[in-house]
């Protein structure tokens, strides 16, 4: 069996982060989203990989390579404009050939894997095999409205929700699913709709089954997500201190700190993650924060966010709480007078002051 992975798409809830990154290589636990994918697919057999990207987008190949560090045979396949989740399976036929597959868009986040899920969809025989979670708000979401165990339709982001179960970003399917992408017409957006194609599916009398998640899973598309997926992941991380910690720092719960990191007066509360070579001086930093390599945090308080590469935090006065902060971001108290605020942040940015 092969998979089809996303990491294409335009992320334009995540601006401005995905302005200078991709949204799939956003860490989540200092950890690039998209590996939590290819681990999954890795654990469930799965040795050749499509992942679709953005045309002439090159931080892929280099950050992934060919996937022989995984064990695992990566095509990258280029998406000449992200056009929607059936183009993408459209322009996937001549990877995936004629036999079944998994379709995982890159930006869900799950727990459990799944080889579950494979498995329930060989022995159902099904066409189309599809992951569904019950959500509190389904109209974001693709809405599968279900009777007797069957699913009747399939509605994308529908106002008035026939049910709470979203379909996830996890299918699976035979070779008819190239009939109906090839026989879809763009949705009023301008993208060819992955819901029209399971409903041409079920129109053409199809065999489409389903699953549920019980353990937890997300969609990771904007801020609140992204936050709750750390907030998540860090929950299960296992206690481990790879660098040398002094006295004069009190450790509470399950945290990771990466070799090379230093920390000196500092009170960490987990789960928590420090990365490598970070450096930490009067610094507290509360349950489900990530820190990734290299930044520093000084005489400052972060909690509940995700603090990326080589930033620095020096002196923030107030606790930062619930934020996303880029790559190589300073965060600074104003030493010259007049003691004002002072930005310089890109388009899209967002600052809340107290
Ligand atoms: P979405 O989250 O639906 O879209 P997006 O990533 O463009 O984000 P936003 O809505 O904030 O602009 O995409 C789901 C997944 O599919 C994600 O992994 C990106 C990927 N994708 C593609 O690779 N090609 C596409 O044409 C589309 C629409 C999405």
């Amino acid at each position: 069996m092969k998979a089809l992975l996303t990491a294409g798409g335009h992320g334009t809830r995540l601006q401005p982060l995905t302005h200078t990154q991709n949204k799939h290589l956003i860490p989540i636990a200092n950890k690039p989203m998209i590996h939590f994918a290819l681990e999954y697919l890795k654990e469930a057999g799965i040795i050749e990989v499509g992942i679709i990207i953005n045309a002439g987008d090159t931080s892929f190949p280099e950050v992934l390579g060919d996937g022989s560090n995984w064990g695992i045979k990566i095509t990258y396949i280029e998406q000449e404009a992200p056009l929607g989740l059936a183009h993408v399976v459209k322009i996937a036929e001549p990877f995936i050939g004629e036999e079944p597959f998994v379709f995982y868009l890159g930006d869900n986040i799950l727990v459990g894997g799944i080889k579950k899920f494979i498995d329930t969809f060989k022995t159902q025989k099904s066409n189309c095999h599809l992951v569904l979670s019950q959500v509190g708000d389904p109209t974001r979401f693709g809405v599968a409205e279900i009777k007797d165990d069957k699913i009747l339709n399939i509605e994308e982001k529908p106002l008035n929700p026939k049910s709470n179960y979203a379909v996830t970003g996890i299918y699976f399917y035979d070779k008819s699913i190239f009939e109906a992408v090839n026989a879809i017409k763009p949705s009023a957006r301008g993208e060819l709709e992955i819901s029209d194609a399971h409903q041409y599916l079920l129109d053409h009398n199809k065999k489409i089954t389903f699953s549920e998640i019980t353990g937890w899973w997300k969609d990771t598309g904007n801020p609140a997500d992204l936050l709750e997926a750390n907030r998540l992941v860090t929950d299960n991380i296992v206690h481990k201190i790879y660098a040398q910690v002094d006295e004069s720092n009190q450790i509470f719960g399950r945290v990771i700190i990466e070799q090379g990191a230093k920390l000196k007066n500092c009170v960490i509360r987990g789960p928590a993650i420090i990365g490598k070579n970070s450096v930490l001086v009067d610094a507290y930093i509360g349950p489900f924060t990530s820190i990734s390599d290299g930044c520093f945090i000084g005489n400052s308080e972060v909690e509940y966010s995700i603090v990326m590469e080589g930033s620095r935090i020096q002196d923030a006065g107030i606790r930062i709480e619930g934020s996303l902060i880029g790559k190589n971001v300073d965060i600074v108290k104003a030493k010259s007078k007049p003691r004002t605020q002072r930005f310089m942040i890109g388009d899209q940015s967002r600052v809340e002051l107290l």
